[in-house]
Order: C-alpha cells, then sequence, then structure tokens
C-alpha cells in the first residue's frame, strides 16, 4: 500500500462528564479507530459508542447539516460533526460540547432551551398587522423582502455561532449572532406590526447588537453561511435611526 493510500489511525480524545451522576467527574477519554473512507465524525463516534462504550453522548438527527443537533467542538472550533469528514482533520481529534449551552453529558448539549428563551424574549414570531381574514385576496410581497427572510430563516439554530462568540461566552444576557438574526428576520418581514422603534430597547444595547465586538467569529463559523456581518450591520443601521427618530418606517436595510 503507498504511502497516500495507507489507512491513518484516529486517536479521539473526549472531553466526558455526566452531570445528573454526583460521582462523575470532568474528564478526558481517548478512542482509536482506522480511518475508513468519506468517514464522517458522525461514523467514527457512532463507531466508538457501538465498539468502545454505548454510554459515550452526543446528538443527531438528520445526519445531513438541516437539523442543527450535532455541534460540538472540534479541534477547538465549532462545527457540525454529521458534516465534518475526519479526512479534513489531522489524525488527533478533539472534541468537546459547545460552551454557553447547559451539558446534558459528553457532548451533548441543550440548545433547544437557550433557543426557547431567546424566542421568548424576542418575541419571535409574526405579531400581525390586521386578523387573518380567510376572503382576503393575498397579499404580494417584494421578492427582494421575501428572499432576505428565506435567508435569514435558514438557520438551523446550531448554536456553532454562540460557541464561538467571545461575547456569548462572557455574557449570558447577549442575544448572540443566532438571536439577532431572529430578531432582523422579523425586523424585515412586512406582515409584523413592530416598527424599527419598538424593537430598540431588545436590540439597542449590550445584551444586543451593541454588545458585539467586532471579533466575528459567527461568520466565520456558521455551517449555512448565514450572513451575520451584514445582520450586524443592518441592525446597528437600523438602531440608530430608530435611536434618533428617523426612518422608522423603512424595512429595507
Ligand atoms: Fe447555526 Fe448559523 Fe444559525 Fe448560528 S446563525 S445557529 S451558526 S445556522
Ligand atoms: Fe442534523 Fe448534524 S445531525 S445537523
Amino acid at each position: 500500500m503507498s504511502e497516500a493510500t495507507k489507512t491513518r489511525r484516529l486517536r479521539f480524545e473526549i472531553f466526558r462528564y455526566n452531570p445528573q451522576d454526583p460521582a462523575s467527574k470532568p474528564h478526558v477519554e481517548h478512542f482509536e479507530l482506522d480511518e475508513t473512507p468519506y468517514m464522517s465524525l458522525f461514523l467514527a463516534l457512532n463507531q466508538i459508542r457501538e465498539h468502545d462504550d454505548p454510554s459515550l453522548q452526543f446528538d443527531f438527527a438528520c445526519r445531513s447539516a438541516v437539523c442543527g443537533s450535532c455541534g460540538m467542538m472540534v479541534n477547538g472550533r465549532p462545527a457540525l460533526a454529521c458534516r465534518t469528514q475526519t479526512s479534513d482533520l489531522p489524525t488527533v481529534i478533539r472534541l468537546y460540547p459547545l460552551p454557553v449551552f447547559k451539558l446534558i453529558g459528553d457532548l451533548s448539549v441543550d440548545t433547544g432551551s437557550w433557543f426557547r428563551a431567546l424566542a421568548e424574549h424576542v418575541e419571535g414570531w409574526v405579531h400581525e398587522r390586521a386578523l387573518f381574514d380567510e376572503n382576503a385576496p393575498e397579499e404580494r410581497m417584494n421578492d427582494d423582502v421575501a428572499q432576505a427572510i428565506y435567508a435569514a430563516d435558514r438557520c438551523i439554530e446550531c448554536g456553532c455561532c454562540i460557541a464561538a462568540c467571545g461575547v456569548a461566552n462572557v455574557n449570558g444576557d447577549f442575544a448572540g449572532p443566532a438571536g439577532l438574526n431572529r430578531v432582523a428576520r422579523f425586523m424585515l418581514d412586512p406582515r409584523d406590526r413592530r416598527e424599527d422603534a419598538d424593537w430598540f430597547d431588545i436590540v439597542a444595547n449590550e445584551d444586543g447588537v451593541f454588545g458585539c465586538l467586532g471579533m466575528m467569529a459567527c461568520h466565520d463559523v456558521c455551517p449555512k453561511e448565514l450572513p451575520l456581518l451584514e445582520v450586524y450591520g443592518f441592525l446597528r443601521r437600523k438602531m440608530l435611526a430608530a435611536g434618533l427618530g428617523v426612518g422608522t418606517a423603512a424595512r429595507s436595510g
């Protein structure tokens, strides 16, 4: 077998801790396996669970970057395990749970509660301008606005951007990139009756868009490549205009 096709032996260093078990202490365990072609971290972790330790906790549902449940720290960087190929990593692979979120156990964290609290805080649903009338003609939406809303809705709430964010790591009240993306989505929506000024108390402070220090790690790690840099720019312009009492009716960036 040539050097180029030689099977790599992968060494996994995996964080282990079960907060439900008083006897459990945070530590790292090592596992080894032979890399196979097109091996994702999802496959590798399943192999470890099947052959080495059935108690290893991690989350997966869709295996195709859609459900957002498999975010974890991969060699120090937040990533979706289902779409990370081991061939893109060195032979030593260090896996830790995403910070910021409540640890369920090992590599599994509770992103759901975080995103639910965020949605309740920003009231992340359409506040209708008028009651729904099933007999009224369908209202047209501007194509560009519809595309912008669609783009924001591509967030899968994986939490990678929150884990990568230095501010979210030290300020538990910071809405974070995904939270501010959610706000922008409803600010753009012409069906929502909230004007820019109505968002001011939620967004125009240190727990909102002005808490961002501009490191933009969120933009680098988002697996859906959401334009988070542009989202921050959009919200800053909107909040500055709302603070000055101008342009509150305008909805486009
Ligand atoms: Fe994940 Fe990107 Fe949504 Fe953040 S903005 S939660 S990184 S999909
Ligand atoms: Fe659904 Fe990875 S398993 S995003």
